[in-house]
């Protein structure tokens, strides 16, 4: 049920035919200016559509809304519209209309929420890490925000297809390679090729990482020396003039500072990669003998690119690996995908591509490289080097053609770092130019995983944290948090070592996912495990704890889905006290939750739903008793109660990725 949808629906009547506002135009905007309240004392939802209407048309606020109430038929939802403060309407829900519309929820499968009419095709690209290394902490976002999404979008009807975008041929197996050949040892590598071929992959980067900082020290100091003198000038320039003039040239200092301030960190962290080296003899001494070492790694990927047999067989060789490795951190966290279709499959497609663009007029040279202009940006996109080389965006652009041809889809959603912004941005440009832009392109972009330091997480070694070693210490703490051993004896049958151990896992996971998930997509966020999963406040903990609750309360009573059912048959839901009344409406809000998800891209609208109901529920849960209701009839209400939460926290958190247990 999206009641929100269905008042912004009367609205939209009363809008045309109310003699204030019928002959205006683009009425729907107005008729969109619903909300639900934030205080129960406004009612249920509140138009806010008056104050703007008055504007228009040159007349007072509360005119407009009585004339609006006039209009508005909405007696078989509603109580008679009230008009509030400069001229807010307030609707407060029938109980009738709350009953009917519980009653129709408790007997839908689905939770009351319809598949669409109109049903979408959308491949979700998520996740995609490149496959050389370990995944890291910053594989977590694209991971579960993509599979949150996808489950969403799914259950609401649409045809979603999932795609893993490997990066499986780029320039991490070229730093295998050389690895490999310069340090590596077959006998380790058999034996544990996970392992090894991880260590070599961190010891070859940690090299180029030195040396390429190296490079960077001197260019570093000189840009921030310069953009300190420009804002001392700047600060110059905007003392001397005076009104709008000084306030526009401050603004500009202040963007000389944020620049500065930004080639500092990179120092900072170029620092950090020498030190890390020049601490340790026995690397030391190997950056020396591999000087070059970046040129080099860059010679491998593309002899592997060019088909070299040796490079081609020690690819083919190190790839299942990889693979395992990544299936297994899939496998804990219970993602899956149609398609994965690495960066490797497009191959065979790029020099089409490139030839095509050229053909077409649409790739011209230049430097040698083969670009595509944007008038939109100042840098083309490059997407043929001039040693031959391809690039991320050309992979990107057959990608996008594969993706068209073979599953003609309406949306494509990219659910990947924020930072890789202008590779999109470049990337559908390219596509609006050459006429690939029939479908939807989305960069569903997020923020950073970051440490207690407020920069990315990293290790002490200075490398991102294994998502493995996370998993792990996640579980660890929800064994010690959310087991405690005291309660769980006193538990009948008491819970058993087995048991408490596949409860801690349950949790653990879901603390991760859920902390991720409930963060506003866009914005950063501090990564703080105790938080995660502590069993009050907004968490996957105390979601799942509720869940529990409502499988307990049932158990108490004896009772099942089944026979709430029946009892529903003879007693009819009715409403009796308020804390009943806010959890229907709660429940009743849950369409509109997994709207607000599709609408935004943003799984966290589905979060505080979760938390809005769990918070809800407690508080009916402390005001209304189910075993000792005060007559049969109350207590049938209750029990449907219970059972609607129980199954509407399972599906959410179902969509969130995330399991329950029936008690912890
Ligand atoms: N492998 C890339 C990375 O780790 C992400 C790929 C995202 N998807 C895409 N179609 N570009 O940065």
């Amino acid at each position: 049920m999206h009641i929100s949808q269905l008042v912004k629906q009367r609205l939209q009547d009363a809008l045309t035919t109310c003699p204030i506002t019928a002959s205006l135009e683009s009425l729907d905007s107005y008729a969109s200016m619903v909300r639900p309240t934030t205080d129960p004392k406004f009612g249920d939802y509140q138009v806010n559509c008056a104050m703007p209407l008055a504007k228009l048309v040159g007349s007072n606020p509360r005119e407009v809304a009585a004339g609006l109430v006039d209009a508005l038929q909405v007696a078989d939802l509603c109580k008679p519209p009230e008009i509030a403060g400069p001229g807010f309407i307030n609707l407060t829900l029938t109980d009738e209309f709350l009953q009917d519309q519980m009653l129709r929820m408790l007997a839908d499968p689905r939770c009351g929420v319809p598949e669409s009419e109109n049903p979408k095709r959308i491949i979700v690209d998520f996740s995609s890490p490149n496959v050389a290394k370990p995944m890291h902490v910053g594989h977590i976002r694209s991971t579960v925000i993509g599979d949150c999404l996808a489950r969403t979008l799914q259950f609401l009807g649409h045809q979603v297809i999932t795609d893993n975008h490997l990066g499986d041929w780029g320039t991490q197996f070229g730093i295998i390679i050389y690895g490999y050949k310069h340090f590596g040892d077959v006998a380790v590598v058999r034996e544990n090729p996970v392992a090894e071929l991880s260590t070599l992959y961190r010891r070859v980067h940690q090299l180029m990482g030195y040396h390429s900082a190296k490079k960077s020290i001197a260019k570093l100091e000189s840009e921030i020396q310069a953009l300190s003198d420009e804002h001392h000038s700047a600060l110059s320039a905007a003392d001397a003039a005076d009104g709008a003039d000084a306030k526009k040239k401050r603004k500009a200092a202040d963007g000389l500072v944020k620049k500065r301030k930004a080639a500092e960190a990179k120092l900072e962290e170029a620092r950090e990669k020498i030190d890390a080296v020049e601490q340790d003899a026995e690397l030391l001494a190997l950056a020396k003998q591999h000087v070059d070492i970046g040129q080099q790694v860059l010679i491998e990927t593309s002899k592997l690119h060019s088909g070299d047999p040796e490079n081609l067989a020690l690819w083919n060789e190190f790839l299942p690996f990889c693979k395992d490795e990544i299936n297994r951190v899939y496998d804990r966290l219970n993602v899956t995908f149609d398609h994965v279709l690495g960066e490797s499959f497009y191959h065979p497609m790029l020099q089409d591509v490139v030839d095509e663009l050229k053909q077409r007029g649409l790739a011209k040279l230049s430097d040698d490289a083969v670009c595509v202009f944007l008038p939109e940006f100042d840098a083309p996109m490059i997407v043929q080097k001039r040693d031959g080389a391809f690039l991320y965006a050309t992979t990107d652009i057959a990608t996008l053609r594969y993706r068209l041809t073979e599953f003609n889809p309406d949306e494509i959603l990219y659910v990947v770092d924020t930072r890789q912004g202008e590779h999109f941005d470049k990337l559908f440009a390219v596509a609006r130019l050459i006429g690939m832009d029939q479908v939807k392109l989305v960069h569903v972009n997020f923020g950073t995983v970051l440490g207690d330091d407020g920069k990315p997480m990293k290790t002490r070694s200075g490398s991102l944290i294994g998502l493995e070693s996370l998993l792990d210490d996640a579980v660890a703490a929800a064994y010690k948090e959310a087991c405690d051993p005291d309660r769980l004896a006193k538990m009948d049958p008491p819970m058993d070592e087995p048991e408490r151990r596949e409860v801690a896992d349950v949790i653990g996971i879901a603390a991760i996912k859920y902390a991720d998930l409930g963060h506003e997509r866009t914005s950063d966020y501090k990564f703080n495990l105790d938080k995660m999963v502590a069993l009050n406040g907004n968490t996957a903990t105390y979601a799942q704890y509720s869940y529990a609750r409502t499988v307990g309360i049932l158990q108490k009573n004896e009772t099942d889905e089944e026979s709430v059912a029946d009892r529903m048959a003879r007693d009819r839901f009715t409403i009796t006290h308020p804390a009943e009344r806010a959890l229907s409406l709660a429940l009743l809000r849950f369409e509109e939750a997994l709207q607000s998800v599709y609408q935004d891209y943003a799984p966290n609208h589905l979060v505080e739903y979760v938390y809005s109901l769990a918070e809800t529920f407690s508080k009916f849960n402390d005001q209304c008793h189910v075993l000792k209701a005060e007559s049969e009839a109350i207590q049938t209400t209750r029990l449907a109660l219970v059972t609607m939460t129980k199954r509407v926290l399972k599906q959410a958190l179902e969509l969130l990725g995330i399991r329950v247990v029936r008690r912890m």
